[in-house]
């Protein structure tokens, strides 16, 4: 008798999900149609396209309207041509864009600052609604380009713009609101991670590396704002801004690259249990906000030592939720399109349901930003000194000067002159006060040269 019931509802359940899959082609009796321009066909932008057309039948039934790329600016349009299905949706003159009406949203993949600032501000103006990948653009003008949506009530989505395909501005504006954010940290740079991974796991040479990157669409246009952590730095300045809710530009981060991390740092480094990487850090004290980007070692054990690649990672610490780790992709054409096209996809449902421009203060507090050197550290210092009893003595009592201790340390003779590599793991310092020992080691005859100084995550 049961069993004579469950099958009888089973049936029911499964003539339910039949009736489902019967009805499920909706898109041909829609009036409503969205009208898209993208600015730029290059890795992201030619993404963008191949994702939203390869998927714009499903796309279209999901949202229930039909989803138009009416333009596409470029500068060189006989190269655009190529990349398109129908060229006459190519154009290179931003008129053509800013006096369709029939353009509700504006995705800016151009990159740089100008003409894009003009353009997103001209387009929010007119009340289109914007999406953008530009980091650069976001780092100096994002607290001024949210408030001019939040005025025009359109939308401004840039999910892109920081660590390509993981979703993390999204979770930071919404679905982590509930949490007081006191520290978001990561790799957020797809270029020079691959870089350290090639250099660390296959011995490749950095100048290689590189050109694999840029062959692989990862680096910026000019691959120095990777390897010099200034995209990076961009990034951390959104993701501080947003953590905190307060405005965090770029010139607030402090940045340094990765392009001096030699071999030998990373054989050191691995010796003492540590990878090295580029890491951007945020954090939210009782004295201010502390945002830099800079190579740093890291033990094996932490999650982020395994992020390999063009792989980005970013942690969240909040007070509700604890830790929470956010991982993928961090650039390239397909996950970056990915979430290009996610933010395209929200912005058409607000427009379908009028629920456009649902901003709200972001950035509703003021806070300072704290000096390098009074954030707290340990580090890796390598340095060459004099072979001779009596030196690593003279360097630790310069250290106990300014309360630096050594946690770890490496001493190898050279070979060829009187000279011994010394490596030390300090324990965690100011950083003020270990710049200082630096400078009064380096006026020590018994000190040859300091070789590096690398900061250590603990
Ligand atoms: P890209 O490959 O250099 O492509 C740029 C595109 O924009 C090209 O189609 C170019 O057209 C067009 N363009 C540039 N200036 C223009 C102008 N003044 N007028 C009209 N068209 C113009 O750059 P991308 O790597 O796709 O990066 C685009 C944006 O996404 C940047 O903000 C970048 O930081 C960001 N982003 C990139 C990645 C990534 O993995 N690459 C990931 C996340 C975010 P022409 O070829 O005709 O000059
Ligand atoms: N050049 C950037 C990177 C692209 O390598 O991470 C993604 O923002």
């Amino acid at each position: 008798m049961i069993i004579g019931i469950m099958k009888q509802r089973q049936s029911i359940m499964e003539q339910k999900k039949l009736e489902i899959v019967i009805e499920d082609n909706p898109i041909d009796n829609v009036q409503k149609t969205v009208g898209l321009a993208l600015l730029g066909l290059g890795t992201v932008g030619g993404g963008t396209y191949r994702v939203l057309t390869g998927q714009l039948d499903e796309i279209q039934k999901r949202l229930g309207c039909r989803i138009e790329i009416r333009h596409i600016l470029v500068r060189n349009l006989k190269k655009a041509s190529l990349r398109v299905q129908d060229s006459r949706i190519l154009t290179n003159r931003w008129e053509d864009v800013i006096e369709d009406d029939g353009v509700d949203i504006v995705v800016e993949l151009m990159g740089g600052m100008e003409p894009a600032y003009t353009y997103i501000r001209e387009a929010m103006e007119r009340g289109k609604h914007v999406v953008t990948a530009n980091k650069d653009l976001l780092a100096e003008h994002g607290p001024t380009l949210l408030e001019l949506a939040l005025n025009k009530g359109v939308d401004f989505m840039f999910e892109a713009a920081v660590a390509g395909g993981i979703p993390i501005i999204m979770p930071l504006e919404k679905s982590l609101a509930g949490n007081h954010l006191t520290e978001i940290m990561g790799i957020v740079n797809g270029t020079t991670n691959f870089i350290l991974t090639k250099m660390s796991e296959e011995g490749m040479d950095y100048r290689e590396a590189l050109i694999q990157a840029t062959e692989l669409g990862y680096a910026e246009a000019d691959p120095t704002a990777d390897v010099d952590g200034l995209d990076a730095g961009r990034k951390v300045a959104i993701l501080a801004s947003l953590a905190f809710h307060c405005p965090v530009y770029f010139h607030d981060v402090h940045v340094e690259g990765m392009s001096m991390i030699s071999a030998k740092d990373i054989r050191y480094a691995s010796q003492m249990g540590r990878t090295i990487k580029l890491v951007g850090v945020a954090r939210d004290t009782d004295t201010g906000v502390e945002a830099y980007v800079c190579p740093m070692l890291l033990p094996k054990s932490h999650p982020l030592s395994s992020v390999n690649d063009s792989f980005n990672a970013v942690f969240v610490h909040g007070d509700a939720v604890g830790d929470a780790m956010f991982f993928g992709r961090g650039a390239g054409d397909l996950p970056t399109a990915s979430a290009v096209t996610g933010d395209i996809l929200s912005i058409a449902e607000n427009i379908l349901h009028g629920s456009s421009g649902r901003i709200g203060q972001l950035l509703y507090k003021k806070r300072p930003m704290k000096r390098m050197e009074d954030t707290y550290n340990r580090y890796f210092l390598r340095l060459h000194v004099e072979d001779r009893c009596g030196v690593l003595a003279e360097l630790t009592e310069i250290f106990a000067r300014y309360e630096v201790s050594v946690a770890q340390i490496i001493q190898r003779e050279h070979q060829k002159d009187d000279l011994a590599e010394v490596v030390v793991i300090t324990s965690l310092v100011r950083e003020g006060d270990f710049q200082t020992a630096i400078e009064e080691l380096s006026y020590r005859t018994s000190v040859k040269k300091i070789s590096r100084m690398i900061r250590v995550y603990e």
